[in-house]
């Protein structure tokens, strides 16, 4: 079913995931569109963003945000249009960058909209270069991993909405950059069109070895973004000084006990101290919206100036939402994942 004017669908949490999410723990639903009251805008959503962050929305452990509740929608940033404005400052038709989540319409009072404008670049960035996953690249990388000219960054999930950035800015600094990514055609792209110095499929047998021989002059930044086996190969390459913004741990979201093997968490701590490292997790709109600009500056040049290469997938259909999602936690989208969930213009 396509997105109508009197229908909104929505996509709710029908139950917590216990490992890997499946089909059943989301619902569809319809229900009549809300009518805004004085002051508010009735949005439609044209984009959603599909993000690893969702995977721990569905879980009710403690976490830096509440969880989503059973039965309701399903969060994630959009890019929507206003369908009806009773609030002055919107016209109906105005683009703008929402968090309606997983449905057609939402209401909002205006507060942290975002207009864009469509002449510029294709609002969909909005999600993905020049939004929130752009951002966290930069952040991450600038003030955590403080590269400097000729050193190595490693980064994983090199080919998706975060890493890709990474990478891209990366060689912007003049660092060497290996990327980690899975499979030969993601890692053809990391080498022709992000222009990184080596890429690793980290599905190969060797594939510490390999990362090894990448990296002759060990590594001064690792930007992490999947812990597990990638951690531990990087570990014992990692230079005296070395910096680790710890930005996701995907290859975790879906586990439900630890790992197995020993305890190795003595050989971390160990490595952190002889080396001197520093470890830093950060929450990209907790820790440094106030750097926004800073960052929608640099990242708009660089992509005017064709510096930064951007890659999205888009899915078409709301409901094709939740096995899009499944696919991200296990390395099936190839670049910023977003699904097209209504036309730009609605007939
Ligand atoms: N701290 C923050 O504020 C913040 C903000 C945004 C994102 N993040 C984190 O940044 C990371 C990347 O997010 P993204 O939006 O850019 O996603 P993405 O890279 O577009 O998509 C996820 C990718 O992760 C890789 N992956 C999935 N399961 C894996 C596994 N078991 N082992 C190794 N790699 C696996 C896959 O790439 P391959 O096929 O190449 O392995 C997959 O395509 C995530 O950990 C996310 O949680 C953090």
């Amino acid at each position: 079913m396509k997105q109508t004017h009197n229908t909104n669908r929505q996509l709710t949490l029908a139950a917590r995931p216990v490992g890997a999410p499946t089909a059943n723990d989301f619902a569809l639903q319809e229900t009549t569109p809300p009518s805004p009251k004085q002051g508010e805008v009735l949005l439609r959503t044209v984009f959603l963003s599909l993000d690893p962050y969702m995977r721990g929305r569905m879980s009710d452990a403690k976490s830096y945000a509440e969880p989503v509740a059973i039965g309701e929608p399903m969060v994630g940033g959009t890019v929507s249009r206003v369908h009806t404005s009773l609030n002055p400052d919107f016209q109906v038709g105005d683009w703008v960058l929402s968090y309606s989540g997983w449905q057609d319409y939402a209401l909002s009072n205006g507060e942290g909209l975002i207009k864009l404008d469509p002449a510029q670049v294709p609002p969909s960035y909005a999600l993905g270069v020049l939004g929130m996953p752009g951002f966290t690249a930069y952040m991450g990388l600038l003030d955590i991993g403080k590269p400097q000219a000729g050193e190595t960054i490693v980064v994983a999930a090199a080919t998706g909405a975060v890493g890709s950035m990474v990478a891209q800015i990366g060689k912007l600094k003049g660092c060497r950059v290996v990327a980690i990514a899975g499979g030969a055609e993601k890692c053809a792209y990391a080498l022709d069109t992000l222009g990184v110095d080596a890429c690793i499929d980290h599905k190969a047998d060797d594939f510490a070895e390999q990362l090894a021989q990448a990296c002759p002059k060990g590594i001064d930044v690792y930007y992490e973004n999947v812990g597990g086996k990638v951690l531990d190969a990087v570990l014992p390459l990692l230079n005296t000084g070395a910096r680790i913004p710890v930005c996701g741990l995907i290859s975790q979201y879906n586990a439900t006990a630890l790992p197995d093997g020993p305890d190795r968490l003595g050989q971390l701590m160990g490595s952190i101290l002889v080396k001197r490292m520093t470890v830093k997790g950060f929450i990209i709109f907790d820790d440094y919206a106030h750097r926004y600009d800073e960052f929608a500056k640099d990242m708009s040049q660089w992509l005017r100036d064709g510096k930064i290469h951007y890659r999205e997938q888009i899915v078409e259909g709301l409901d094709k939402a939740p096995q899009a999602f499944i696919g991200l936690l296990q390395g099936e989208n190839f670049g910023k994942l977003v699904v097209r969930v209504g036309a730009d213009e609605l007939a």
